[in-house]
């Protein structure tokens, strides 16, 4: 039985995610992929923070030691922000070790660089975690893409937003309150001015435009707004003529090449595929050439969408060394 060794690198609610749910399902992943996974060491910032329990576990704040202490095959990324994660990353895949992020700051803008690096090592990088949170949209976009063309992307990609705005319509809650109650169930960013303003979704557009499109617009060009200017008496007044506003991320490509982005709250009506889209839950519209347009709704956010996001770019992961172990 061979066992993989993983380190997780930050135990917030994501972080935290992962090490439940691997320690929920050791026993199915072992039976389903022939690996014993073994969570070896969790990188945090504050040691004195009180955490759960992780028996056996070594708790550090130092990088180094994490990577001295013993060998890690899989490092799980579940840091807030750009930096200093991406030199985390780069360091995890010069050592050899597979990587698993789910940050969508740092792979907006070092993802290219990172699959890159990746490739070169010989290792893998899944970052389904990045976009949409349990939807597991980036493994369909791969599926898609090798026998189809994709022309546009709609998505409400932003579940903090979408739950804000559910909650002034269904129960006239005030805008405050409502983020308050998000940041209590672990949907919005320890700093919720990301998700109110735009610039996660934009994030995840700007991945998404990555991996469909091969290139992303320059970020400049892409209107973007939150949810910060809706205001309830609107959001109210909408929801007596039967409108909804929806936090919508939406990304084209036209036979010249260019590609367009827009980000911002729009007004639908009940004849739009977004309009049931409710609380945490995000949506991606995928058009493409053969299929028309693939809609795939979920939940957006939270410890264990994210988390078995995750865990399913461990076991694509495995299944590839699986695969590579018969055919060697
Ligand atoms: N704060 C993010 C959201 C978390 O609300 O969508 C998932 O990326």
């Amino acid at each position: 039985m061979s066992t993989i060794n993983v380190a997780i690198l930050g135990f917030g609610t994501v972080g935290e995610g992962v090490y439940r749910i691997l320690n929920e399902k050791k026993r199915a992943i072992k039976e389903r992929t022939g690996y014993d996974i073994q969570v070896v060491s969790i990188l945090v910032r504050d040691l004195s923070k009180t955490r759960i329990p992780t028996p056996g576990v070594e708790i550090t704040d130092n990088l180094q030691a994490l990577f001295e202490q013993s060998k890690i095959d899989v490092v799980f990324e579940a840091i807030v922000g750009e930096t200093p994660t991406f030199t985390y990353l780069t360091e995890a895949i010069n050592k050899g070790c597979h990587v698993i992020t789910a940050n969508k700051a740092m792979f907006a803008k070092h993802g290219p660089e990172l699959l890159k690096q990746a490739i070169e090592k010989g290792v893998q990088v899944g970052y389904e975690a990045t976009t949409a949170g349990g939807i597991p949209i980036i493994r369909t976009i791969q599926n898609l893409l090798a026998s189809d063309r994709i022309y546009r992307i709609q998505g409400v990609l932003n579940g903090t937003s979408n739950f804000i705005l559910t909650k002034m319509r269904q129960d006239a809650a005030p805008f405050k309150a409502a983020l308050h109650q998000a940041q209590e169930l672990g949907y919005a960013e320890a700093d919720p001015t990301d998700d109110i303003s735009g610039m996660d979704a934009f994030r995840k557009l700007m991945i998404l435009s990555q991996l469909a499109f091969g290139k992303q617009p320059k970020w400049a060009t892409v209107k973007m707004d939150g949810i910060d200017k809706v205001i309830a008496e609107d959001v109210l007044s909408a929801g007596r003529k039967d409108l909804r506003f929806r936090h919508i991320a939406e990304i084209s490509w036209d036979e010249s090449g260019e590609i367009f982005g827009c980000v911002g709250p729009v007004l639908i009506g009940a004849d739009h595929p977004l309009y049931g889209v409710d609380g945490v839950d995000n949506a991606v519209i995928v058009e493409t050439e053969y299929l028309g347009a693939l809609t795939l709704i979920g939940p957006g956010a939270g410890m264990y969408p994210t988390g078995s996001a995750m865990i399913s770019d461990l076991l694509q992961i495995l299944a590839t060394r699986n695969r590579e172990l018969v055919t060697s």
